[in-house]
C-alpha cells in the first residue's frame, strides 16, 4: 500500500521537499512552502510514451525543422523551430520579449496560422504594437483567453503551427488551486501545454518575466520541463538586445543571436561589430568569442591622475575586479604609478565581456589612454598573466578572420600557430608597451 504522499514546494524559487520548510533553503524566502497533496501531483503526471526507436528519434530531428525565417534565430536554435519543441523565453519585464514574439510570429505565420496568447496585454494593445512593428499578417491569431484547459480545446479546434503564450505567469489551470502564477499554477499549465505540444507536434514559445535578481521566479522549476530555454538579455540604457541559448534538447546551448532594439521592432545584427570607430587615445578594438563565433568589440578607458588617497576602479560591461587586476599586473610589470591614478573602463554598444581573451586589449586601451597614444587601427587580442605573460587564446583564427572580413589589417596577438600578414605576436606586456613608447 502506498503511503499517503505529500510534497512542500517554495512558491519563490520552486524549491521541493518532503518535509515543511519555514526557510527555503534555496531563495532563503519565509513562509513561501505550499504544501501539494497526492492528487495534484498526480495531476501533473507525465504520461509521455518512453520507448523510441533511437533511428527514429534522431531523424524527427534533422529532417522536420521549420525557419523561423530569421537567420539569428534559426541559427540560435541550432537550424530552427523542431515540431513539439517547447521553447521557453525569460527576460525582464521590457526588454522585448513580446515585440520579439510578435515579429517572430509574423514570420512563422508562412507555415500557417500563429495563435499569440496574450495574458498581459489587450487585444487593442497587441494591434497597436503589431501595427508600429509594420506587420499585417492574415494568418496570425490573438487571444487574451487564459486559462489552460479551454486554450489547449481552442488550438486543437484551430490547428495552428505555433503557439506563443505571453506569459506563462498570467495563464492558469482550474484543475489545481494556487494563486496565478505561482508554483503549482505555472509547473501545471507548463505539463499540460507540454503534453499538448508534444501528443500533436505543435511548437510552443512560453515567455516567462525574469526577477530583477535574474532568475526566473517560478519559471526556473519548468526549465528542466522545458526543450530550450532562452534568455533575452539588455540593458535599458542602451539598444543592444541579446538572446542567450541556455538549455536546448535540439542544438547546440551557448549560441546567441543579436538585436538591436529600434523605433519600428528588433533588427537583427548580422555584421556583428559594436564599434563606433574612434581614433582618440583609449580606445582599443578587440575580438570576443560568444557561443560559436567571434565578435568585434570596443574596450574604452581613461586613466586620470588621482589627487585623493585611494584610486578609484569603475568599469561598465566588465567586472571590476578584472580591471584591478590588470592595473595591478600593469603597475607590477611596467612599473608603472597606475596605482596613482583613476581607471574607468567602458565596452562599446552595452556589450559584456568575460572572455579572457581581451585581457590584453583592456591593458592596451589603459595603456592607450595613459600614454595618450592611439595604437591605429588594430585588433588586440589575449590573455594577460599575473606574471605579465600574454597568453594563447582559443579560436584565435576565426577571431582573425572575422576582423579581416571586417577590414582590418593589423593584429597584436600571443605567440600561437596562426600566422598571416599583419599579425604581430607578443610574449608579455613588454613587448606591447614598447608599442606606447617607441614611435
Ligand atoms: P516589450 O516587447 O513590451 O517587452 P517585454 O514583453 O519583455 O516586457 O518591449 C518593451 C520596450 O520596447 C518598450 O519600452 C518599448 C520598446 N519598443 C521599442 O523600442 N520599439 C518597438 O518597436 C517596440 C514594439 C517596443
Ligand atoms: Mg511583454
Amino acid at each position: 500500500m502506498s503511503k499517503k504522499k505529500t510534497l512542500y514546494v517554495c512558491d519563490n524559487c520552486g524549491y521541493e521537499s518532503p518535509k515543511w520548510f519555514g526557510k527555503c533553503p534555496v531563495c532563503a524566502e519565509w513562509n513561501t512552502a505550499r504544501e501539494l497533496k497526492l492528487e495534484e501531483i498526480n495531476n501533473m503526471g507525465d504520461d509521455r510514451p518512453y520507448v523510441f526507436l533511437l533511428k527514429e528519434a534522431s531523424q524527427i530531428e534533422e529532417n522536420l525543422r521549420f525557419s523561423t525565417y530569421s537567420e539569428e534565430i534559426d541559427n540560435l536554435l541550432g537550424g530552427g523551430v523542431v515540431p513539439g519543441q517547447v521553447i521557453l523565453l525569460g527576460g525582464e519585464p521590457g526588454v522585448g520579449k513580446s515585440t520579439l514574439a510578435l515579429q517572430l510570429a509574423e514570420k512563422f505565420s508562412v507555415h500557417g496560422n500563429v495563435l499569440y496568447v496574450s495574458g498581459e496585454e489587450s487585444v487593442s494593445q497587441i494591434g497597436l504594437r503589431a501595427k508600429r512593428l509594420g506587420l499585417n499578417e492574415n494568418s496570425i491569431y490573438i487571444t487574451t483567453k487564459n486559462e489552460i484547459e479551454s486554450l489547449i480545446l481552442a488550438i486543437k479546434k484551430q490547428k495552428p503551427v505555433l503557439v506563443i503564450l505571453d506569459s506563462i505567469q498570467t495563464i492558469y489551470s482550474n484543475s489545481v488551486e494556487g494563486v496565478v502564477g505561482g508554483v503549482l499554477q505555472i509547473r501545471t499549465v507548463v505539463e499540460k501545454i507540454r503534453k499538448f505540444s508534444k501528443e500533436n507536434n505543435v511548437p510552443i514559445l512560453l515567455i516567462a518575466h525574469v526577477n530583477k535578481e535574474g532568475n526566473i521566479a517560478g519559471p526556473k522549476l519548468v526549465e528542466h520541463i522545458v526543450d530550450t530555454v532562452i534568455y533575452f538579455e539588455g540593458e535599458k540604457s542602451t539598444d543592444l538586445r541579446i538572446l542567450r541559448v541556455l538549455k536546448n534538447r535540439f542544438g547546440p546551448s551557448g549560441e546567441i543571436a543579436i538585436f538591436q532594439m529600434q523605433n519600428d521592432g528588433l533588427k537583427e545584427l548580422k555584421d556583428k561589430i559594436f564599434i563606433e570607430e574612434s581614433n582618440m587615445p583609449g580606445n582599443v578594438v578587440t575580438s570576443l568569442f560568444e557561443g560559436t563565433r567571434p565578435i568585434l568589440v570596443q574596450v574604452q578607458s581613461l586613466v586620470s591622475r588621482d589627487k585623493m588617497a585611494t584610486a578609484r576602479r569603475i568599469s561598465h560591461g566588465i567586472d571590476v575586479r578584472k580591471i584591478i587586476i590588470i592595473a595591478a599586473v600593469i603597475s607590477k610589470h611596467l612599473n608603472l604609478p597606475i596605482d596613482s591614478h583613476d581607471i574607468y573602463v567602458n565596452v562599446s554598444g552595452g556589450l559584456k565581456i568575460t572572455d579572457p581573451a581581451c585581457d590584453l586589449a583592456i591593458a592596451s586601451s589603459v595603456l592607450s589612454s595613459l600614454f595618450n597614444k592611439f595604437l591605429g587601427k588594430t585588433v588586440i587580442i589575449g590573455e594577460v598573466g599575473l606574471d605579465g605573460s600574454v597568453r594563447k587564446v582559443h579560436n584565435l583564427k576565426k577571431r582573425i578572420d572575422n576582423a579581416r572580413k571586417a577590414g582590418y589589417k593589423r593584429f597584436i596577438v600571443p605567440y600561437d600557430e596562426v600566422n598571416g600578414e599583419g599579425i604581430i605576436k607578443i610574449r608579455n606586456l613588454r613587448d606591447l608597451y614598447k608599442y606606447f613608447v617607441e614611435d
